[in-house]
Protein backbone atom coordinates (compact mmCIF):
# COMPACT_ATOMS: atom_id res chain seq x y z
CA UNK A 1 0.00 0.00 0.00
CA UNK A 2 1.47 3.46 -0.86
CA UNK A 3 0.21 6.53 1.34
CA UNK A 4 0.86 10.19 -0.35
CA UNK A 5 0.48 12.95 1.88
CA UNK A 6 -1.66 16.41 1.04
CA UNK A 7 -0.17 18.26 2.91
CA UNK A 8 -1.81 21.34 4.08
CA UNK A 9 -1.73 24.28 6.54
CA UNK A 10 -4.85 23.32 8.29
CA UNK A 11 -6.97 19.48 7.68
CA UNK A 12 -4.21 17.72 5.59
CA UNK A 13 -4.83 14.06 4.86
CA UNK A 14 -3.23 11.04 3.25
CA UNK A 15 -4.39 8.93 -0.09
CA UNK A 16 -3.68 5.30 0.10
CA UNK A 17 -3.61 3.28 -2.52
CA UNK A 18 -3.40 -0.51 -2.99
CA UNK A 19 -5.05 -3.66 -3.95
CA UNK A 20 -8.13 -4.57 -1.79
CA UNK A 21 -7.25 -1.92 0.93
CA UNK A 22 -11.37 -1.21 0.87
CA UNK A 23 -11.02 -4.29 3.23
CA UNK A 24 -9.24 -2.47 5.26
CA UNK A 25 -11.12 1.22 5.59
CA UNK A 26 -11.60 0.53 9.66
CA UNK A 27 -8.12 -0.03 10.09
CA UNK A 28 -7.39 3.50 7.92
CA UNK A 29 -10.00 5.44 9.52
CA UNK A 30 -9.53 4.32 13.15
CA UNK A 31 -6.59 6.54 14.42
CA UNK A 32 -8.02 9.23 13.18
CA UNK A 33 -11.73 9.39 13.91
CA UNK A 34 -14.07 7.08 16.18
CA UNK A 35 -17.23 7.34 14.47
CA UNK A 36 -20.76 8.18 16.20
CA UNK A 37 -22.46 6.54 13.43
CA UNK A 38 -21.38 6.06 9.98
CA UNK A 39 -23.48 6.20 6.54
CA UNK A 40 -22.22 5.59 3.30
CA UNK A 41 -23.33 7.00 0.16
CA UNK A 42 -23.50 5.28 -2.90
CA UNK A 43 -25.91 4.63 -5.83
CA UNK A 44 -27.84 1.20 -6.63
CA UNK A 45 -25.73 0.03 -9.15
CA UNK A 46 -22.36 0.38 -6.76
CA UNK A 47 -24.11 -0.98 -3.82
CA UNK A 48 -24.55 -4.15 -5.55
CA UNK A 49 -20.52 -4.63 -6.99
CA UNK A 50 -18.74 -3.47 -3.86
CA UNK A 51 -21.25 -2.30 -0.90
CA UNK A 52 -21.11 -5.58 0.67
CA UNK A 53 -17.37 -5.56 0.99
CA UNK A 54 -17.51 -1.57 1.97
CA UNK A 55 -20.30 -2.36 4.90
CA UNK A 56 -18.13 -5.65 6.20
CA UNK A 57 -15.15 -3.32 6.33
CA UNK A 58 -16.71 -0.70 8.24
CA UNK A 59 -18.49 -2.89 10.68
CA UNK A 60 -15.06 -3.24 12.67
CA UNK A 61 -15.79 0.37 13.56
CA UNK A 62 -17.97 -1.01 16.15
CA UNK A 63 -21.04 1.93 15.00
CA UNK A 64 -23.74 1.62 13.50
CA UNK A 65 -23.15 1.75 9.44
CA UNK A 66 -26.25 3.26 7.46
CA UNK A 67 -26.26 3.05 3.51
CA UNK A 68 -28.10 5.52 1.19
CA UNK A 69 -28.36 5.59 -2.14
CA UNK A 70 -28.47 8.23 -4.52
CA UNK A 71 -29.31 8.16 -8.33
CA UNK A 72 -26.76 7.55 -10.76
CA UNK A 73 -26.07 9.93 -13.16
CA UNK A 74 -25.01 14.04 -13.78
CA UNK A 75 -27.76 14.78 -14.16
CA UNK A 76 -28.95 13.71 -10.63
CA UNK A 77 -25.63 16.11 -9.42
CA UNK A 78 -27.94 18.62 -8.51
CA UNK A 79 -29.17 20.89 -5.08
CA UNK A 80 -32.47 18.48 -5.09
CA UNK A 81 -30.21 15.31 -4.55
CA UNK A 82 -27.99 16.91 -1.86
CA UNK A 83 -31.54 18.11 0.15
CA UNK A 84 -32.88 14.46 0.25
CA UNK A 85 -29.50 13.25 1.26
CA UNK A 86 -29.35 16.18 4.13
CA UNK A 87 -33.23 14.63 5.06
CA UNK A 88 -31.42 11.28 5.37
CA UNK A 89 -28.64 12.18 7.50
CA UNK A 90 -30.79 14.48 9.94
CA UNK A 91 -33.04 10.96 9.81
CA UNK A 92 -30.55 9.52 10.79
CA UNK A 93 -28.73 11.21 13.46
CA UNK A 94 -26.08 11.94 12.04
CA UNK A 95 -23.90 14.42 14.29
CA UNK A 96 -20.44 16.03 14.23
CA UNK A 97 -18.62 12.91 15.56
CA UNK A 98 -20.34 11.14 12.32
CA UNK A 99 -19.10 9.82 9.25
CA UNK A 100 -20.21 10.20 5.89
CA UNK A 101 -18.51 7.68 3.51
CA UNK A 102 -18.91 8.03 -0.22
CA UNK A 103 -18.59 5.22 -2.43
CA UNK A 104 -18.35 6.00 -6.31
CA UNK A 105 -17.42 8.34 -8.93
CA UNK A 106 -17.03 12.18 -9.34
CA UNK A 107 -20.86 12.33 -9.49
CA UNK A 108 -21.01 10.47 -6.11
CA UNK A 109 -18.28 11.79 -4.05
CA UNK A 110 -19.09 15.67 -5.27
CA UNK A 111 -22.36 15.36 -3.89
CA UNK A 112 -21.82 13.55 -0.49
CA UNK A 113 -18.81 15.49 -0.30
CA UNK A 114 -20.93 18.71 -0.40
CA UNK A 115 -23.23 17.34 1.74
CA UNK A 116 -20.85 16.86 4.42
CA UNK A 117 -19.45 20.31 4.10
CA UNK A 118 -22.64 21.61 4.42
CA UNK A 119 -24.16 19.26 7.29
CA UNK A 120 -24.16 20.91 11.05
CA UNK A 121 -21.52 23.33 9.36
CA UNK A 122 -19.19 19.93 8.17
CA UNK A 123 -18.59 16.95 9.34
CA UNK A 124 -15.96 14.47 8.22
CA UNK A 125 -16.29 12.02 5.19
CA UNK A 126 -14.29 9.66 3.18
CA UNK A 127 -13.62 9.35 -0.31
CA UNK A 128 -13.65 5.69 -1.21
CA UNK A 129 -13.62 7.06 -5.52
CA UNK A 130 -14.73 3.82 -7.83
CA UNK A 131 -14.51 4.97 -11.32
CA UNK A 132 -10.30 6.02 -12.41
CA UNK A 133 -11.21 9.40 -13.30
CA UNK A 134 -11.79 9.78 -9.50
CA UNK A 135 -9.44 8.25 -8.19
CA UNK A 136 -6.99 10.38 -9.99
CA UNK A 137 -8.54 13.25 -10.04
CA UNK A 138 -11.56 14.20 -8.44
CA UNK A 139 -11.64 12.56 -5.02
CA UNK A 140 -8.19 14.71 -3.82
CA UNK A 141 -8.27 17.92 -3.50
CA UNK A 142 -11.36 18.96 -2.20
CA UNK A 143 -13.66 20.45 -4.45
CA UNK A 144 -17.18 19.36 -3.49
CA UNK A 145 -20.33 20.54 -5.35
CA UNK A 146 -23.08 20.19 -7.48
CA UNK A 147 -24.15 21.32 -10.88
CA UNK A 148 -26.87 24.22 -11.06
CA UNK A 149 -29.22 24.41 -14.40
CA UNK A 150 -27.30 27.09 -16.14
CA UNK A 151 -23.55 26.32 -15.30
CA UNK A 152 -21.69 22.59 -14.20
CA UNK A 153 -20.09 22.70 -10.60
CA UNK A 154 -21.24 26.00 -9.66
CA UNK A 155 -22.22 25.69 -6.16
CA UNK A 156 -19.85 23.85 -3.86
CA UNK A 157 -16.85 24.33 -1.43
CA UNK A 158 -13.94 23.22 -0.72
CA UNK A 159 -13.96 20.96 1.74
CA UNK A 160 -11.05 18.23 2.65
CA UNK A 161 -11.98 14.93 3.17
CA UNK A 162 -10.45 12.82 6.49
CA UNK A 163 -9.05 10.44 4.14
CA UNK A 164 -9.16 8.86 0.38
CA UNK A 165 -8.64 5.00 0.52
CA UNK A 166 -8.01 4.14 -3.20
CA UNK A 167 -8.69 0.81 -4.13
CA UNK A 168 -7.56 -0.50 -8.12
CA UNK A 169 -9.58 -3.61 -7.68
CA UNK A 170 -12.77 -2.11 -7.92
CA UNK A 171 -11.86 -1.01 -11.47
CA UNK A 172 -12.00 -4.54 -13.02
CA UNK A 173 -15.77 -4.20 -12.58
CA UNK A 174 -15.50 -0.42 -14.38
CA UNK A 175 -16.69 -0.40 -18.00
CA UNK A 176 -14.24 0.06 -20.48
CA UNK A 177 -15.72 3.75 -21.89
CA UNK A 178 -15.47 5.01 -18.68
CA UNK A 179 -11.35 3.25 -18.41
CA UNK A 180 -10.78 5.34 -21.05
CA UNK A 181 -12.69 7.93 -19.78
CA UNK A 182 -9.82 8.20 -16.26
CA UNK A 183 -7.36 7.39 -18.77
CA UNK A 184 -7.69 10.61 -20.64
CA UNK A 185 -6.95 12.10 -17.33
CA UNK A 186 -3.69 10.00 -16.63
CA UNK A 187 -2.08 10.76 -20.15
CA UNK A 188 -3.17 14.77 -18.61
CA UNK A 189 -0.64 14.40 -15.62
CA UNK A 190 1.86 12.44 -18.23
CA UNK A 191 1.84 15.43 -20.20
CA UNK A 192 1.56 18.38 -18.01
CA UNK A 193 4.21 16.94 -15.15
CA UNK A 194 5.29 13.48 -15.89
CA UNK A 195 7.43 12.65 -18.55
CA UNK A 196 8.28 9.38 -16.90
CA UNK A 197 4.50 8.77 -16.33
CA UNK A 198 4.26 9.55 -20.03
CA UNK A 199 6.85 6.85 -21.24
CA UNK A 200 5.17 4.12 -19.15
CA UNK A 201 1.86 4.09 -20.68
CA UNK A 202 3.43 4.05 -23.93
CA UNK A 203 5.65 0.84 -23.23
CA UNK A 204 1.93 -0.29 -22.17
CA UNK A 205 0.16 1.26 -25.15
CA UNK A 206 -1.33 -2.33 -26.18
CA UNK A 207 -3.27 -2.38 -22.99
CA UNK A 208 -4.43 0.43 -21.59
CA UNK A 209 -7.33 -0.45 -20.97
CA UNK A 210 -6.92 -3.11 -18.72
CA UNK A 211 -3.14 -2.53 -17.78
CA UNK A 212 -2.18 -5.40 -14.84
CA UNK A 213 -2.57 -4.72 -11.50
CA UNK A 214 0.80 -3.80 -10.30
CA UNK A 215 1.24 -1.08 -13.39
CA UNK A 216 -2.35 0.28 -12.82
CA UNK A 217 -1.59 0.65 -9.05
CA UNK A 218 1.95 2.50 -9.64
CA UNK A 219 -0.21 4.85 -12.56
CA UNK A 220 -2.67 5.77 -9.92
CA UNK A 221 -0.15 6.77 -7.09
CA UNK A 222 2.00 8.64 -9.59
CA UNK A 223 -1.45 10.83 -10.74
CA UNK A 224 -1.59 11.06 -7.02
CA UNK A 225 1.28 12.26 -6.39
CA UNK A 226 1.23 15.06 -9.06
CA UNK A 227 -2.61 16.11 -8.19
CA UNK A 228 -1.05 16.29 -4.37
CA UNK A 229 1.59 18.39 -5.76
CA UNK A 230 -0.44 20.98 -7.41
CA UNK A 231 -3.16 20.88 -4.48
CA UNK A 232 -1.28 21.52 -1.66
CA UNK A 233 0.42 24.51 -3.14
CA UNK A 234 -2.75 26.13 -4.18
CA UNK A 235 -5.55 24.76 -2.46
CA UNK A 236 -8.30 27.52 -2.64
CA UNK A 237 -7.09 27.92 -6.25
CA UNK A 238 -5.73 31.55 -5.50
CA UNK A 239 -1.99 31.52 -5.82
CA UNK A 240 -2.94 30.17 -10.17
CA UNK A 241 -0.92 26.78 -10.07
CA UNK A 242 -4.22 24.73 -9.12
CA UNK A 243 -5.88 26.32 -12.08
CA UNK A 244 -3.36 24.59 -14.67
CA UNK A 245 -5.36 22.32 -13.75
CA UNK A 246 -8.57 24.32 -15.33
CA UNK A 247 -6.53 25.72 -18.69
CA UNK A 248 -5.60 22.41 -19.79
CA UNK A 249 -9.37 21.86 -20.00
CA UNK A 250 -9.67 24.84 -21.89
CA UNK A 251 -10.68 23.12 -25.62
CA UNK A 252 -12.38 20.44 -23.89
CA UNK A 253 -14.67 22.26 -22.15
CA UNK A 254 -15.24 24.50 -25.22
CA UNK A 255 -15.65 21.03 -27.59
CA UNK A 256 -18.24 19.75 -24.56
CA UNK A 257 -20.12 23.09 -24.32
CA UNK A 258 -20.87 23.12 -28.19
CA UNK A 259 -21.87 19.06 -28.41
CA UNK A 260 -24.41 20.34 -25.41
CA UNK A 261 -22.37 17.60 -22.97
CA UNK A 262 -23.80 14.60 -25.07
CA UNK A 263 -21.88 13.77 -27.83
CA UNK A 264 -18.71 13.42 -25.94
CA UNK A 265 -17.54 11.95 -22.69
CA UNK A 266 -15.73 14.52 -20.54
CA UNK A 267 -12.47 12.35 -21.32
CA UNK A 268 -12.83 12.33 -24.91
CA UNK A 269 -13.41 16.07 -25.13
CA UNK A 270 -10.23 16.24 -22.97
CA UNK A 271 -8.34 13.97 -25.40
CA UNK A 272 -9.32 16.15 -28.61
CA UNK A 273 -8.25 19.13 -26.40
CA UNK A 274 -4.75 17.94 -25.50
CA UNK A 275 -4.29 17.31 -29.36
CA UNK A 276 -5.21 21.01 -30.34
CA UNK A 277 -3.41 22.69 -27.15
CA UNK A 278 -0.45 20.94 -28.75
CA UNK A 279 -1.09 21.82 -32.09
CA UNK A 280 -1.12 25.61 -30.74
CA UNK A 281 1.95 24.65 -29.29
CA UNK A 282 4.27 23.50 -32.31
CA UNK A 283 2.31 26.56 -33.85
CA UNK A 284 4.03 28.97 -31.31
CA UNK A 285 7.58 27.20 -31.45
CA UNK A 286 6.93 25.67 -27.73
CA UNK A 287 6.59 22.00 -28.56
CA UNK A 288 8.52 19.69 -31.04
CA UNK A 289 6.69 18.11 -33.68
CA UNK A 290 7.92 14.55 -32.61
CA UNK A 291 6.29 15.32 -28.70
CA UNK A 292 2.86 16.36 -30.40
CA UNK A 293 3.16 12.79 -32.31
CA UNK A 294 3.71 10.65 -29.48
CA UNK A 295 1.01 12.59 -27.69
CA UNK A 296 -1.39 11.43 -30.50
CA UNK A 297 0.15 8.22 -30.78
CA UNK A 298 -0.27 7.31 -27.00
CA UNK A 299 -4.43 9.41 -27.07
CA UNK A 300 -4.97 6.59 -29.88
CA UNK A 301 -3.50 3.86 -27.95
CA UNK A 302 -6.32 4.44 -25.31
CA UNK A 303 -9.30 4.39 -27.99
CA UNK A 304 -9.77 8.07 -27.29
CA UNK A 305 -9.99 10.53 -30.15
CA UNK A 306 -7.93 12.95 -31.74
CA UNK A 307 -9.93 14.74 -34.19
CA UNK A 308 -13.33 16.36 -34.28
CA UNK A 309 -16.42 16.49 -37.50
CA UNK A 310 -19.33 18.19 -38.01
CA UNK A 311 -18.33 21.23 -35.60
CA UNK A 312 -17.27 24.36 -36.77
CA UNK A 313 -13.49 26.40 -36.02
CA UNK A 314 -15.66 29.59 -34.62
CA UNK A 315 -18.00 27.76 -32.36
CA UNK A 316 -15.15 26.37 -30.65
CA UNK A 317 -13.27 29.68 -30.61
CA UNK A 318 -16.45 31.95 -28.99
CA UNK A 319 -17.17 28.65 -26.21
CA UNK A 320 -13.66 29.74 -25.35
CA UNK A 321 -14.61 32.70 -24.76
CA UNK A 322 -17.57 32.13 -23.00
CA UNK A 323 -15.35 29.87 -20.67
CA UNK A 324 -16.36 30.78 -17.01
CA UNK A 325 -12.67 30.15 -15.96
CA UNK A 326 -11.52 32.74 -18.82
CA UNK A 327 -10.27 35.77 -16.92
CA UNK A 328 -11.73 39.17 -18.05
CA UNK A 329 -12.38 38.18 -21.48
CA UNK A 330 -8.44 37.12 -21.94
CA UNK A 331 -7.94 33.67 -23.10
CA UNK A 332 -5.93 30.94 -20.75
CA UNK A 333 -4.12 28.06 -22.04
CA UNK A 334 -1.98 25.31 -20.62
CA UNK A 335 0.51 24.39 -23.11
CA UNK A 336 3.46 21.47 -23.44
CA UNK A 337 6.87 22.69 -23.96
CA UNK A 338 7.77 19.33 -23.88
CA UNK A 339 6.25 15.68 -22.78
CA UNK A 340 6.03 16.69 -18.52
CA UNK A 341 6.03 20.33 -19.58
CA UNK A 342 4.12 22.90 -19.48
CA UNK A 343 3.76 26.89 -19.81
CA UNK A 344 0.47 29.26 -19.32
CA UNK A 345 -0.09 31.36 -21.94
CA UNK A 346 -2.75 34.01 -22.00
CA UNK A 347 -4.21 35.87 -25.36
CA UNK A 348 -3.36 33.43 -27.99
CA UNK A 349 -4.63 35.55 -31.33
CA UNK A 350 -7.59 33.52 -32.04
CA UNK A 351 -5.89 33.13 -35.74
CA UNK A 352 -3.52 30.94 -33.87
CA UNK A 353 -6.19 28.61 -32.32
CA UNK A 354 -8.23 28.46 -35.70
CA UNK A 355 -4.63 26.80 -37.64
CA UNK A 356 -4.38 24.51 -34.46
CA UNK A 357 -8.58 23.55 -34.75
CA UNK A 358 -8.03 23.15 -38.37
CA UNK A 359 -5.42 20.66 -38.34
CA UNK A 360 -8.34 18.49 -36.35
CA UNK A 361 -11.38 19.01 -37.87
CA UNK A 362 -12.16 16.45 -39.84
N1 LIG B 1 -14.23 17.47 -7.54
C1 LIG B 1 -13.34 17.52 -8.49
O1 LIG B 1 -12.21 18.00 -8.31
C2 LIG B 1 -13.68 16.92 -9.82
C3 LIG B 1 -12.66 16.71 -10.78
C4 LIG B 1 -13.02 16.09 -11.98
C5 LIG B 1 -14.33 15.69 -12.21
N2 LIG B 1 -15.28 15.92 -11.27
C6 LIG B 1 -16.68 15.49 -11.47
O2 LIG B 1 -16.70 14.08 -11.57
C7 LIG B 1 -17.86 13.69 -12.30
C8 LIG B 1 -17.48 12.57 -13.25
O3 LIG B 1 -17.03 11.48 -12.51
P1 LIG B 1 -16.91 9.99 -13.13
O4 LIG B 1 -16.26 10.08 -14.45
O5 LIG B 1 -16.35 9.16 -12.07
O6 LIG B 1 -18.42 9.62 -13.46
P2 LIG B 1 -19.58 8.95 -12.59
O7 LIG B 1 -19.45 9.22 -11.17
O8 LIG B 1 -20.86 9.33 -13.26
O9 LIG B 1 -19.31 7.38 -12.82
C9 LIG B 1 -19.42 6.85 -14.12
C10 LIG B 1 -20.32 5.61 -14.13
O10 LIG B 1 -19.61 4.50 -13.64
C11 LIG B 1 -20.38 3.82 -12.66
N3 LIG B 1 -19.39 3.22 -11.75
C12 LIG B 1 -18.64 3.84 -10.83
N4 LIG B 1 -17.75 3.01 -10.29
C13 LIG B 1 -17.95 1.80 -10.86
C14 LIG B 1 -17.33 0.54 -10.75
N5 LIG B 1 -16.28 0.36 -9.94
N6 LIG B 1 -17.80 -0.48 -11.51
C15 LIG B 1 -18.83 -0.28 -12.37
N7 LIG B 1 -19.43 0.90 -12.54
C16 LIG B 1 -19.01 1.93 -11.81
C17 LIG B 1 -21.24 4.88 -12.06
O11 LIG B 1 -22.39 4.33 -11.47
C18 LIG B 1 -21.57 5.72 -13.30
O12 LIG B 1 -22.65 5.16 -14.00
C19 LIG B 1 -18.39 14.94 -12.96
O13 LIG B 1 -19.55 15.34 -12.28
C20 LIG B 1 -17.30 15.96 -12.76
O14 LIG B 1 -17.77 17.28 -12.65
C21 LIG B 1 -14.97 16.52 -10.08
ZN1 LIG C 1 -11.00 16.60 -16.47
Amino acid sequence: MHKIRVDLERDGYNIFVGYGIISDLAELISPLLKPSRVMVVTNPSIDELHGVTVREALAQLHCDVALETIPDGEQHKNMATVERLLDKMVGARLDRSSLLVSLGGGVVGDIAGFAAAIYMRGIPYVQVPTTLLAQVDSAIGGKVGVDHPLAKNMIGAFYQPLLVCIDPAVLSSLPDKHVRNGMAEVIKYGVIADEGLFGLLERHSNSLERLDAGLLEDVIKRCCQIKARIVQQDVRETTGLRSILNYVHTIGHAIESVTDYKRFSHGEAVAIGIMASSKIARILKLLPEEAEKRQNQLLIAAGLPTTLSGVGSQSIIEAIKLDKKASAGQNKFVLPRSIGRVVVKENIPPETIELALKEILT
